[in-house]
Protein backbone atom coordinates (compact mmCIF):
# COMPACT_ATOMS: atom_id res chain seq x y z
CA UNK A 1 0.00 0.00 0.00
CA UNK A 2 1.44 3.55 -0.62
CA UNK A 3 2.66 5.43 1.64
CA UNK A 4 0.00 9.01 1.59
CA UNK A 5 2.99 11.39 2.67
CA UNK A 6 3.28 15.06 2.61
CA UNK A 7 5.69 18.25 3.08
CA UNK A 8 5.28 21.15 5.60
CA UNK A 9 7.67 24.49 4.33
CA UNK A 10 8.36 24.13 1.11
CA UNK A 11 11.30 26.58 1.06
CA UNK A 12 14.31 24.70 -0.71
CA UNK A 13 14.56 22.24 1.28
CA UNK A 14 11.17 20.73 1.40
CA UNK A 15 10.77 21.72 -2.16
CA UNK A 16 13.85 18.51 -2.42
CA UNK A 17 11.78 16.32 -0.22
CA UNK A 18 8.75 16.74 -2.29
CA UNK A 19 10.69 15.80 -5.75
CA UNK A 20 12.36 12.79 -3.83
CA UNK A 21 9.14 11.21 -2.92
CA UNK A 22 7.55 12.00 -5.61
CA UNK A 23 9.71 9.26 -7.39
CA UNK A 24 9.71 6.86 -5.20
CA UNK A 25 6.88 4.33 -5.94
CA UNK A 26 6.46 3.48 -2.35
CA UNK A 27 4.99 7.27 -1.81
CA UNK A 28 1.80 8.61 -2.66
CA UNK A 29 2.50 12.51 -2.29
CA UNK A 30 -0.72 13.69 -1.24
CA UNK A 31 -0.40 17.12 -0.46
CA UNK A 32 1.94 20.37 0.56
CA UNK A 33 1.66 22.85 3.28
CA UNK A 34 3.75 26.41 2.55
CA UNK A 35 2.17 29.66 5.04
CA UNK A 36 3.87 31.88 2.74
CA UNK A 37 1.90 32.96 -0.01
CA UNK A 38 4.55 33.04 -2.78
CA UNK A 39 6.14 30.01 -1.91
CA UNK A 40 2.70 27.99 -1.49
CA UNK A 41 1.43 28.75 -5.19
CA UNK A 42 4.80 28.22 -6.52
CA UNK A 43 5.03 24.52 -4.44
CA UNK A 44 1.40 23.38 -5.53
CA UNK A 45 2.48 24.17 -9.57
CA UNK A 46 5.38 22.97 -9.49
CA UNK A 47 4.29 19.66 -8.19
CA UNK A 48 0.56 19.93 -9.13
CA UNK A 49 -0.65 19.14 -5.77
CA UNK A 50 -3.24 21.24 -3.21
CA UNK A 51 -0.78 23.26 -1.43
CA UNK A 52 -2.40 24.39 2.40
CA UNK A 53 -1.58 27.60 3.96
CA UNK A 54 -2.25 25.40 7.54
CA UNK A 55 -1.30 21.93 8.82
CA UNK A 56 -4.52 21.98 10.63
CA UNK A 57 -6.51 22.52 7.35
CA UNK A 58 -3.85 19.79 5.55
CA UNK A 59 -4.64 17.10 7.98
CA UNK A 60 -8.50 18.20 7.79
CA UNK A 61 -8.34 17.25 4.28
CA UNK A 62 -5.81 14.04 3.62
CA UNK A 63 -5.48 11.31 5.16
CA UNK A 64 -1.70 11.37 6.16
CA UNK A 65 1.27 8.81 6.76
CA UNK A 66 4.37 10.59 6.82
CA UNK A 67 4.83 14.15 6.81
CA UNK A 68 8.29 15.97 6.16
CA UNK A 69 8.73 18.90 8.58
CA UNK A 70 11.48 20.89 6.37
CA UNK A 71 10.46 24.21 8.14
CA UNK A 72 13.01 25.80 9.53
CA UNK A 73 12.86 29.61 11.81
CA UNK A 74 15.67 31.08 14.49
CA UNK A 75 18.63 28.74 14.51
CA UNK A 76 17.62 26.94 11.62
CA UNK A 77 15.20 24.52 14.13
CA UNK A 78 12.48 26.88 16.02
CA UNK A 79 9.78 26.28 13.33
CA UNK A 80 10.08 22.42 13.56
CA UNK A 81 8.08 21.60 16.94
CA UNK A 82 4.36 22.67 16.08
CA UNK A 83 3.79 20.61 13.17
CA UNK A 84 6.08 17.83 14.32
CA UNK A 85 3.80 17.69 17.41
CA UNK A 86 0.86 17.96 15.41
CA UNK A 87 2.04 15.29 12.73
CA UNK A 88 2.42 12.72 15.52
CA UNK A 89 -0.40 13.43 17.53
CA UNK A 90 -2.65 13.37 14.37
CA UNK A 91 -1.42 9.62 13.33
CA UNK A 92 1.45 10.35 11.38
CA UNK A 93 5.00 9.30 11.33
CA UNK A 94 7.28 12.34 10.75
CA UNK A 95 10.99 13.18 8.97
CA UNK A 96 12.30 16.29 10.23
CA UNK A 97 14.79 18.50 9.03
CA UNK A 98 17.85 18.98 11.19
CA UNK A 99 18.38 20.59 13.44
CA UNK A 100 15.61 18.70 15.26
CA UNK A 101 14.66 22.17 17.44
CA UNK A 102 16.96 24.90 18.55
CA UNK A 103 15.45 24.20 22.28
CA UNK A 104 16.42 21.01 23.64
CA UNK A 105 13.55 20.73 25.91
CA UNK A 106 11.32 20.82 22.68
CA UNK A 107 13.60 18.35 20.76
CA UNK A 108 12.79 16.08 24.39
CA UNK A 109 9.16 16.47 23.74
CA UNK A 110 9.70 16.01 20.57
CA UNK A 111 11.14 12.64 20.99
CA UNK A 112 8.86 11.62 24.09
CA UNK A 113 5.80 12.58 21.79
CA UNK A 114 6.54 10.17 19.18
CA UNK A 115 7.25 7.87 22.06
CA UNK A 116 3.61 8.26 23.32
CA UNK A 117 2.11 7.75 20.22
CA UNK A 118 4.00 5.18 18.85
CA UNK A 119 5.27 6.87 15.88
CA UNK A 120 8.58 7.31 14.21
CA UNK A 121 10.42 10.57 14.58
CA UNK A 122 13.04 10.95 11.97
CA UNK A 123 15.66 13.48 11.66
CA UNK A 124 17.28 14.11 8.36
CA UNK A 125 21.06 12.99 9.28
CA UNK A 126 21.67 12.53 5.74
CA UNK A 127 25.58 12.14 6.05
CA UNK A 128 26.09 8.81 7.19
CA UNK A 129 23.41 7.80 4.59
CA UNK A 130 26.16 7.21 1.90
CA UNK A 131 27.82 3.96 0.72
CA UNK A 132 31.23 5.04 1.76
CA UNK A 133 29.77 5.69 5.49
CA UNK A 134 27.70 2.57 4.88
CA UNK A 135 31.05 0.33 4.14
CA UNK A 136 32.90 1.69 6.74
CA UNK A 137 30.37 0.69 9.26
CA UNK A 138 30.25 -2.47 8.11
CA UNK A 139 34.17 -2.23 8.30
CA UNK A 140 33.28 -1.52 12.19
CA UNK A 141 30.72 -4.03 12.69
CA UNK A 142 33.42 -6.80 11.43
CA UNK A 143 35.66 -5.68 13.78
CA UNK A 144 38.32 -4.09 11.14
CA UNK A 145 38.27 -0.82 13.60
CA UNK A 146 38.47 -2.69 17.02
CA UNK A 147 38.48 -0.86 20.29
CA UNK A 148 37.65 2.81 19.47
CA UNK A 149 40.49 5.01 20.60
CA UNK A 150 40.13 8.12 18.60
CA UNK A 151 38.17 9.95 16.15
CA UNK A 152 39.08 13.27 13.65
CA UNK A 153 36.19 15.06 11.91
CA UNK A 154 36.10 18.37 10.00
CA UNK A 155 33.58 20.06 7.99
CA UNK A 156 33.50 24.04 6.73
CA UNK A 157 31.07 25.47 3.84
CA UNK A 158 30.73 29.04 3.24
CA UNK A 159 27.34 30.53 5.43
CA UNK A 160 27.21 34.24 5.76
CA UNK A 161 23.91 33.77 7.93
CA UNK A 162 24.54 36.25 11.35
CA UNK A 163 21.24 35.36 12.94
CA UNK A 164 22.13 33.78 16.12
CA UNK A 165 25.38 33.98 17.56
CA UNK A 166 25.69 29.81 17.89
CA UNK A 167 24.05 29.26 14.41
CA UNK A 168 27.00 27.78 12.87
CA UNK A 169 27.43 25.38 16.07
CA UNK A 170 23.69 24.59 16.37
CA UNK A 171 22.56 24.57 12.37
CA UNK A 172 25.42 22.43 11.05
CA UNK A 173 27.45 20.13 13.51
CA UNK A 174 23.78 18.22 14.00
CA UNK A 175 25.78 16.54 10.38
CA UNK A 176 29.33 15.99 12.31
CA UNK A 177 28.04 15.27 15.85
CA UNK A 178 25.55 12.56 14.21
CA UNK A 179 28.61 11.28 12.39
CA UNK A 180 30.91 10.71 15.32
CA UNK A 181 28.04 9.24 17.22
CA UNK A 182 27.29 6.75 14.41
CA UNK A 183 30.57 5.47 15.02
CA UNK A 184 31.62 6.10 18.45
CA UNK A 185 28.43 6.05 20.36
CA UNK A 186 27.01 8.65 23.21
CA UNK A 187 29.02 11.80 23.84
CA UNK A 188 30.00 12.20 27.77
CA UNK A 189 31.69 15.43 27.50
CA UNK A 190 32.71 18.82 25.37
CA UNK A 191 35.06 21.37 25.65
CA UNK A 192 34.65 24.21 22.85
CA UNK A 193 36.85 27.04 21.58
CA UNK A 194 35.10 29.45 19.05
CA UNK A 195 35.97 32.44 16.90
CA UNK A 196 34.31 34.72 14.93
CA UNK A 197 35.67 35.29 11.54
CA UNK A 198 36.65 38.34 9.80
CA UNK A 199 33.75 40.79 9.57
CA UNK A 200 31.44 38.07 11.45
CA UNK A 201 29.08 38.82 14.52
CA UNK A 202 29.06 34.75 15.00
CA UNK A 203 31.52 32.37 16.45
CA UNK A 204 31.36 31.02 12.95
CA UNK A 205 35.10 28.55 13.07
CA UNK A 206 35.11 25.98 16.43
CA UNK A 207 37.35 23.38 17.53
CA UNK A 208 35.63 20.55 19.78
CA UNK A 209 37.62 18.53 22.34
CA UNK A 210 35.30 15.71 23.24
CA UNK A 211 35.07 12.26 25.32
CA UNK A 212 32.60 9.72 24.46
CA UNK A 213 31.28 7.49 26.84
CA UNK A 214 32.88 4.57 25.98
CA UNK A 215 36.06 6.42 26.97
CA UNK A 216 37.34 7.40 23.29
CA UNK A 217 38.48 10.77 22.62
CA UNK A 218 37.44 13.00 19.72
CA UNK A 219 38.07 16.06 17.59
CA UNK A 220 35.51 17.79 15.90
CA UNK A 221 36.49 20.98 14.10
CA UNK A 222 34.15 23.41 12.29
CA UNK A 223 33.88 26.81 9.85
CA UNK A 224 31.34 28.76 8.16
CA UNK A 225 34.01 30.90 7.12
CA UNK A 226 35.61 29.13 3.93
CA UNK A 227 34.19 29.29 0.21
CA UNK A 228 32.61 26.32 -1.27
CA UNK A 229 34.53 24.31 -4.33
CA UNK A 230 36.87 22.31 -2.23
CA UNK A 231 36.67 18.95 -0.59
CA UNK A 232 34.04 19.97 2.45
CA UNK A 233 33.91 17.35 5.20
CA UNK A 234 36.51 14.18 6.38
CA UNK A 235 35.83 12.06 9.03
CA UNK A 236 39.42 9.88 10.82
CA UNK A 237 38.71 7.57 13.20
CA UNK A 238 40.68 4.74 14.50
CA UNK A 239 40.90 1.53 16.86
CA UNK A 240 43.38 -1.07 17.93
CA UNK A 241 42.68 -3.08 14.33
CA UNK A 242 42.69 -0.34 11.73
CA UNK A 243 42.07 3.28 11.05
CA UNK A 244 39.59 4.41 8.38
CA UNK A 245 39.12 7.74 6.39
CA UNK A 246 36.17 9.13 5.45
CA UNK A 247 36.21 11.74 2.25
CA UNK A 248 33.62 14.53 1.37
CA UNK A 249 30.98 12.06 3.08
CA UNK A 250 30.70 9.47 -0.34
CA UNK A 251 34.12 10.45 -2.61
CA UNK A 252 35.98 7.55 -0.81
CA UNK A 253 36.47 5.28 2.13
CA UNK A 254 39.94 3.93 3.10
CA UNK A 255 40.49 1.44 5.78
CA UNK A 256 43.97 1.09 6.76
CA UNK A 257 44.56 -2.41 8.63
CA UNK A 258 47.12 -2.55 11.50
CA UNK A 259 49.90 -4.53 10.54
CA UNK A 260 48.94 -5.17 7.05
CA UNK A 261 50.18 -2.70 4.37
CA UNK A 262 47.95 -3.19 2.14
CA UNK A 263 44.67 -1.08 2.33
CA UNK A 264 41.01 -1.20 1.33
CA UNK A 265 39.70 1.94 -0.40
CA UNK A 266 35.76 2.16 -1.63
CA UNK A 267 35.51 5.26 -4.03
CA UNK A 268 32.43 6.49 -5.25
CA UNK A 269 31.96 5.22 -8.82
CA UNK A 270 31.47 7.40 -12.07
CA UNK A 271 29.10 5.59 -13.46
CA UNK A 272 25.73 4.68 -10.63
CA UNK A 273 27.71 6.90 -8.12
CA UNK A 274 26.21 9.30 -6.00
CA UNK A 275 26.50 12.61 -8.09
CA UNK A 276 26.30 15.29 -5.51
CA UNK A 277 25.33 16.32 -2.29
CA UNK A 278 21.57 16.08 -3.37
CA UNK A 279 21.70 12.39 -3.35
CA UNK A 280 22.51 12.40 0.58
CA UNK A 281 18.71 13.68 0.66
CA UNK A 282 17.71 10.80 -1.50
CA UNK A 283 19.65 8.00 0.08
CA UNK A 284 18.01 9.12 3.45
CA UNK A 285 14.48 9.61 2.32
CA UNK A 286 14.40 6.43 0.16
CA UNK A 287 16.44 4.49 3.69
CA UNK A 288 13.37 6.07 5.65
CA UNK A 289 10.53 4.36 3.28
CA UNK A 290 11.71 1.23 3.18
CA UNK A 291 12.47 1.01 6.58
CA UNK A 292 8.41 2.36 6.89
CA UNK A 293 7.58 -0.25 4.35
CA UNK A 294 8.95 -2.68 6.30
CA UNK A 295 7.37 -2.32 9.40
CA UNK A 296 11.01 -1.39 11.15
CA UNK A 297 10.02 -0.06 15.30
CA UNK A 298 10.24 3.40 15.60
CA UNK A 299 13.07 2.67 18.12
CA UNK A 300 15.29 1.03 15.69
CA UNK A 301 14.86 3.44 13.09
CA UNK A 302 18.32 4.64 11.31
CA UNK A 303 19.24 8.49 12.09
CA UNK A 304 16.17 8.98 14.59
CA UNK A 305 14.75 11.62 16.99
CA UNK A 306 16.71 10.43 19.41
CA UNK A 307 19.89 10.70 17.67
CA UNK A 308 18.62 14.17 16.85
CA UNK A 309 18.35 15.00 20.37
CA UNK A 310 21.30 13.22 21.40
CA UNK A 311 23.59 15.50 18.88
CA UNK A 312 21.69 19.14 19.94
CA UNK A 313 22.54 17.58 23.49
CA UNK A 314 26.37 17.85 22.84
CA UNK A 315 25.82 21.34 20.98
CA UNK A 316 23.95 22.65 23.74
CA UNK A 317 26.99 21.28 25.42
CA UNK A 318 29.65 22.87 23.14
CA UNK A 319 27.83 26.47 23.62
CA UNK A 320 27.74 26.20 27.39
CA UNK A 321 31.79 25.15 27.36
CA UNK A 322 32.24 28.60 24.89
CA UNK A 323 30.07 30.49 27.34
CA UNK A 324 31.77 29.49 30.53
CA UNK A 325 34.86 28.76 29.77
CA UNK A 326 34.49 24.95 31.18
CA UNK A 327 34.51 21.32 30.15
CA UNK A 328 31.15 20.59 30.24
CA UNK A 329 29.23 17.17 31.05
CA UNK A 330 26.27 16.11 28.21
CA UNK A 331 24.00 14.75 31.36
CA UNK A 332 24.21 18.49 32.49
CA UNK A 333 22.50 19.60 29.72
CA UNK A 334 20.04 16.68 29.76
CA UNK A 335 20.31 13.27 31.20
CA UNK A 336 18.35 11.07 28.35
N1 LIG B 1 19.97 18.08 5.91
C1 LIG B 1 20.66 18.99 5.24
O1 LIG B 1 21.71 18.72 4.68
C2 LIG B 1 20.12 20.38 5.18
C3 LIG B 1 20.68 21.34 4.32
C4 LIG B 1 20.15 22.63 4.33
C5 LIG B 1 19.08 22.94 5.16
N2 LIG B 1 18.57 21.98 5.99
C6 LIG B 1 17.44 22.26 6.90
O2 LIG B 1 16.24 22.33 6.16
C7 LIG B 1 15.32 23.20 6.83
C8 LIG B 1 14.69 24.13 5.80
O3 LIG B 1 15.68 24.86 5.12
P1 LIG B 1 15.26 25.95 4.00
O4 LIG B 1 16.53 26.57 3.55
O5 LIG B 1 14.33 25.34 2.99
O6 LIG B 1 14.43 26.98 4.93
P2 LIG B 1 13.48 28.18 4.56
O7 LIG B 1 13.38 29.04 5.76
O8 LIG B 1 13.89 28.82 3.26
O9 LIG B 1 12.07 27.46 4.30
C9 LIG B 1 11.23 27.04 5.33
C10 LIG B 1 9.79 27.28 4.91
O10 LIG B 1 8.91 26.74 5.91
C11 LIG B 1 7.77 27.58 5.97
N3 LIG B 1 7.09 27.34 7.25
C12 LIG B 1 7.57 27.57 8.50
N4 LIG B 1 6.67 27.16 9.43
C13 LIG B 1 5.61 26.69 8.75
C14 LIG B 1 4.37 26.09 9.15
N5 LIG B 1 4.06 25.93 10.45
N6 LIG B 1 3.51 25.70 8.19
C15 LIG B 1 3.82 25.86 6.88
N7 LIG B 1 4.98 26.39 6.43
C16 LIG B 1 5.87 26.79 7.36
C17 LIG B 1 8.34 28.98 5.82
O11 LIG B 1 7.34 29.91 5.41
C18 LIG B 1 9.42 28.75 4.77
O12 LIG B 1 8.96 28.99 3.47
C19 LIG B 1 16.13 23.91 7.95
O13 LIG B 1 15.80 23.32 9.20
C20 LIG B 1 17.58 23.58 7.62
O14 LIG B 1 18.40 23.43 8.77
C21 LIG B 1 19.06 20.71 6.00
Amino acid sequence: MPINTAVIGMGPIGNRHAAIYKKNPKINLVGLCEKDPSRNQKAASQFNLPCYASIEEMFSKEEIHLCSVTTGGYEYGSDHFEPTIFALTNGSHVLCEKPISNSIEKAFEMVQTAERYNKILAVNLNHRFTPAARIAKQWQLDNRIGTPLFINMSIWIHNPNESSPFFHIKALHPHSVDIMRHFFGDIEQVHCFAMKGPNRKIWSNAQFNIKFKEGAVGSLTGSYDIQRGHPMERCEFAGINGRVVIDDMYREATLYPAGDLVKSVYTNPIFGGMESFTDTFVNRINHLVDEIDRNVAPKDIDGSGLDGLKAQVALEAAVQSIMHEKVVRTDDILKI
